[in-house]
């Protein structure tokens, strides 16, 4: 944690240069100008019973909340963690996404514009189709057997039915567990056996760009792993869309079925289950610096508020004239908050993409934002040098005008990937949302607000509604003014997680024992005279590949489950358009020689425990590591020698054997 210079933050910041928010955004906005901004962050910050309630109000509630809205504690010096949001009331996420809006008259609004991975293959739902096809997703579930609190496991491709599955657990209760797409047989198994779903939603297969993934065989094959652990899972649900037989799955028999089969023949109505504001609303796994991948909480009530209102706030959606795109995978947290809740829950009209932004070409996005009018496009900084490297012409022979706001998020975005994306993709008129939170935080913490923000290249800006960021020395003092420090929370938000599922000390040693009485984030970050927070990347053992977090421990465990492999440390290099790439020092056994088909077997090691974008780009062979005398890595010193700035090492005198670093870097390339 003391490794400050982990961050990833490249490219030069100007301080002091400001975008205003244009007049035309401001107009229409729903916080007009900073003084706009501040006074409602101020009253969220003194009054936070008011302040969301107000917000609160605007969904609908079956029962209502008592005060205070918010109960909490975060001193683990005074007794376990807990955080509580709206407690003694009853909502159904679902039938505010859904039910809500179309009782209001939304019905036929399209919820849906679904673009395939191939061009010409598309669909549009709207809200009473979704609402049908929720219903009878809910009425299949209950039919065999689940019930609220049940967990249920989706690892599907990005189509309807994904958004809809997981709206249909929220309708009766049952929390969803959604497993990205790319993620391997074995990492999906760890994910069944800690969640311990009877039903698990898949997908036959699909394509990706023009590689197929056979989805089903990756679940056939991760139950296979999983049978004689325990895992508890009875059903296989499968939504064909490649031919079965082409992508190399089976249905057994008793356990899979189809969803023509199983779906299609159901009622389009299943009554809501009222839910308790705090009963459990989906688990996320996401990586940590240690371990394996932590079962991430959030509950009802305080995550549907705080999804709703950084929507609308932060992408300052007009739900009657915006066409908004975010193009996350639902896999991830960006998925679930800012594709099937936030946009759904304020009536919203998106675009869901199921292929990637350079297939057939480079240009993908945007004839995709010409054909369906997109006013508000979210991606991710990976996404966003990829497009940059291909060159403007791809981006300018479409005519992108009806873009009014763009969004980023996932890692640091560096000044010139910011620029690029302001003059080229936006012809300079559309503000930027540089929105820094995670999958913990449940919705946005630090960004700006479009008609409110005067925004600087690379910055996350100010803390949103209710958030108060500190920015704490390694001793946990806070600093004040301009400084930099790591980034942490001071008070809970309504959309924070509630726990690690089945592993409530993890939770609470993961983010509270650093810095008693904060979150802790663990980012780093720097706080201008202007007091905008600049995020420089995590200052834990936690890399960000292309946006995609994985921990170190993860690839090293990877990695040292093959044979040959004895010890690996994992660091993380910049990369131009990944933002960083995974670089790995392994030691071989005594007997193993380094060779290319090792490196490969390593790698493919990987792919296979984990999934492909967790791959190391580099093995860097490793006789031995560099050790403090009692025996820990030093990877600052390893960072150092992987980006060939070993004249920088810094104090190097707790080093067990210095003659360990020369080794390195004669092995480097090798
Ligand atoms: C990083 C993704 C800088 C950060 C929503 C955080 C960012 C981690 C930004 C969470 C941003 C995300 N600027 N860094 N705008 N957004 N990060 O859980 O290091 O996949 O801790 O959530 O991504 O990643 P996660």
């Amino acid at each position: 944690m003391s490794d400050m210079d982990a961050g990833n933050s490249s490219g030069h910041a100007d301080e002091d240069e400001k975008f205003l928010p244009p007049d035309s955004i401001v107009e229409m906005a729903y916080v007009q100008g900073l003084s706009g901004y501040k006074e409602l962050y101020e009253r969220s910050i003194s009054d936070p019973d008011s302040f969301w309630s107000e917000q609160a109000d605007a969904l609908a509630w079956h029962k209502k909340w008592s005060s205070p809205i918010c109960k909490y504690n975060l001193n683990v010096d005074n007794g376990p963690v807990h955080i509580s949001w709206f407690d003694g009331a009853e909502t159904n996420i679902a039938w505010n996404a859904l039910d809500r809006n179309i009782e209001a008259g939304l019905g036929d609004r399209t919820a849906f514009y679904w673009e395939g991975n191939d061009e010409g293959v598309e669909r549009t739902v709207t809200y009473s189709e979704l609402k049908s096809m929720v219903c009878r997703i809910a009425n299949y579930l209950k039919s065999v057997g689940v019930k609220r609190g049940d967990d249920v496991t989706m690892y599907m491709s990005l189509v309807p039915e994904l958004p809809a599955a997981m709206l249909a657990c929220a309708r009766i209760g049952a929390v969803h567990s959604v497993v990205f797409g790319g993620f391997s047989a074995e990492a999906l198994a760890d994910r069944i056996l800690d969640s311990t779903p009877n039903v698990v939603i898949t997908t036959s297969g699909t394509m990706r760009g023009p590689k197929p993934i056979p989805l089903k065989a990756i679940v056939d094959e991760a139950l296979q792993i999983s049978d004689g652990k325990g895992h508890t899972v009875q059903h296989v649900l499968m939504l064909e869309q490649l031919p079965l037989s082409d992508v190399g799955g089976v249905m057994k028999a008793g356990r899979d079925v189809t969803w023509r089969e199983a779906v299609d023949s159901q009622p389009d109505d299943c009554p809501v289950e009222w839910m308790p504001a705090e009963a459990p609303l989906f688990k996320l796994y996401t990586s940590g610096s240690t371990g394996k991948p932590k079962g991430v909480l959030h509950t009802t009530g305080g995550y549907m508020v705080g999804a709703m209102a950084t929507t609308k706030f932060v992408f300052d959606l007009h739900p009657a004239s915006d066409v908004y795109w975010c193009t996350a995978d639902c896999g991830w947290i960006t998925g679930h908050t800012y594709v099937t809740y936030g946009p759904l829950l304020l009536g919203a009209t998106q675009v869901l993409f199921e292929g990637v932004p350079t297939w057939p070409d480079a240009g993908r996005c945007w004839s995709i934002v010409d054909k369906y009018k997109v006013t508000i496009f979210y991606t991710a900084p990976t996404a966003i040098r990829a497009l940059h490297a291909k060159g403007d012409a791809w981006v300018t022979r479409h005519s992108r005008a009806s873009l009014r706001l763009l969004g980023s998020v996932g890692e640091p975005i560096n000044p010139e990937a910011w620029r690029w994306y302001h003059e080229v993709v936006g012809g300079s008129r559309c503000p930027i949302m540089d929105t820094w939170w995670q999958t913990e935080t449940g919705a946005h913490m630090i960004t700006p607000m479009p008609g409110a923000t005067p925004l600087k290249p690379g910055c996350a800006t100010l803390p949103f509604f209710g958030v108060e960021p500190v920015v704490l020395d390694e001793q946990g003092n806070e600093l004040q003014g301009p400084c930099q420090g790591m980034l942490a929370v001071k008070r809970p938000w309504p959309s924070m997680m509630r726990t690690v599922a089945g592993d409530h000390k993890r939770f609470e040693h993961t983010y509270f024992s650093a810095f008693q009485g904060y979150y802790f984030t663990g980012d780093g970050c720097r706080r201008d005279a202007d007091g905008y927070y600049w995020i420089t990347g995590r200052v834990d053992d936690v890399l960000n590949v292309s946006g995609h977090r994985i921990g170190t421990a993860e690839v090293e465990s990877a990695l040292v489950s093959h044979p040959a492999c004895v010890e690996a440390a994992v660091v993380a290099v910049e990369h131009a358009i990944k933002g960083q790439s995974i670089y790995a020092f392994v030691t071989l056994m005594t007997g193993s020689e380094p060779s290319e088909t090792l490196r490969k077997e390593l790698i493919s090691t990987v792919r296979k425990v984990i999934g492909p974008f967790a791959a190391p780009d580099v093995i860097h062979w490793a006789p031995g590591l560099p050790k403090t005398r009692s025996g820990k890595i030093m990877r600052r010193v390893l960072r150092k020698i992987a980006a060939k700035e070993e004249d920088q090492l810094g104090d190097v005198s707790t080093l067990a054997d210095p003659s360990v670093v020369q080794q390195l870097v004669d092995l480097r390339g090798k």
